[in-house]
């Protein structure tokens, strides 16, 4: 949905350019063009009612075409560039969800919680690059950890990363088709746009008693058992769920 709005927002921004610099020849430089374009987007995606984070993409967007097509590459170079993206942001694509990568401490703060929780089993919904995963798979090697990727480049990276740990297990494919259930902590770092859905189906998959932790994107109208504020460079915020059991978010004894 979000991709059809950009689309529409870039396309439409193009048309209004193009129509005014033909209809009205010598109202405005035609040099200033993308400039126009790129804020026609920005102010079209925000009526659209993108998320903010939309808004550097669509001002950078068009005016990057012009100089990706000025460099005059060979034509298999700007297919190549595509495809590498493609292979890369597969996530972004098919479901609002970019490629970001956790920091170190992350991985630390949910080695600590794994410890706490007793966890044996862990999975990241969404691994990229297996930058949680590998080193909580290499500090614990009593949880069996699980990564889930769906973009290509990233799943073979963290296939790759993950290669001599033999407690971890790299998966392809999409986590909304992975049941949840046995699992004892669930960890998701992704987009506000899927915390709904995501909730809708921890509620029916996740054993009460069981912990989800999201990195940055709190899930909307879920009580939180604990919030944990990491001092690394984005400042993230780590928004802990204790799934079902009351009792349990009482006593869930982590730090906030
Ligand atoms: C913000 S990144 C987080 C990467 C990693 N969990 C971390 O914390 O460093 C989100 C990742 O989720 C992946 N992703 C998005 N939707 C997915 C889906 N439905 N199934 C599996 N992976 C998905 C994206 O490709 C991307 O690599």
């Amino acid at each position: 949905m979000q991709l059809l709005k950009a689309a529409l927002s870039q396309l439409s921004a193009l048309a209004g350019v193009w129509l005014a610099l033909r209809g009205w020849p010598g109202v405005f430089d035609p040099r200033w063009a993308p400039v126009l374009q790129a804020a026609g987007a920005a102010l079209l995606s925000r009526l659209l009612r993108q998320p903010l984070w939309w808004l550097p993409i669509h001002l950078s967007f068009f005016p990057a075409v012009l100089f990706a097509i000025g460099l005059q590459l060979p034509a298999w170079a700007y297919l190549g560039a595509g495809l590498l993206m493609a292979l890369v942001f597969w996530g972004t694509v098919g479901g609002d969800v970019p490629l970001f990568l956790s920091s170190p401490a992350v991985a630390a703060a949910l080695q600590e919680i794994a410890v706490q929780e007793r966890a044996e089993s862990f999975i990241d919904l969404g691994a990229g690059v297996a930058s949680v995963a590998a080193p909580l798979a290499a500090a614990m090697p009593g949880l069996q950890v699980t990564a889930l990727e769906r973009a290509p480049l990233p799943y073979l990276l963290a296939r790759w990363r993950c290669r001599n740990l033999t407690n971890a297990a790299v998966a392809g494919g999409s986590f909304w088709d992975c049941n949840l259930g046995r699992f004892d902590l669930v960890f998701a770092f992704l987009s506000p746009a899927v915390m709904p859905r995501l909730g809708r189906k921890l509620e029916r998959e996740m054993r009460p008693g069981s912990l989800f932790v999201s990195s940055s994107f709190p899930l909307p109208g879920w009580p939180l058992s604990a919030e944990i504020r990491l001092a690394d460079r984005r400042g993230t915020r780590l928004y802990c769920y204790r799934i079902g059991d009351q009792r349990c978010q009482a006593n869930a004894g982590l730090p906030g």
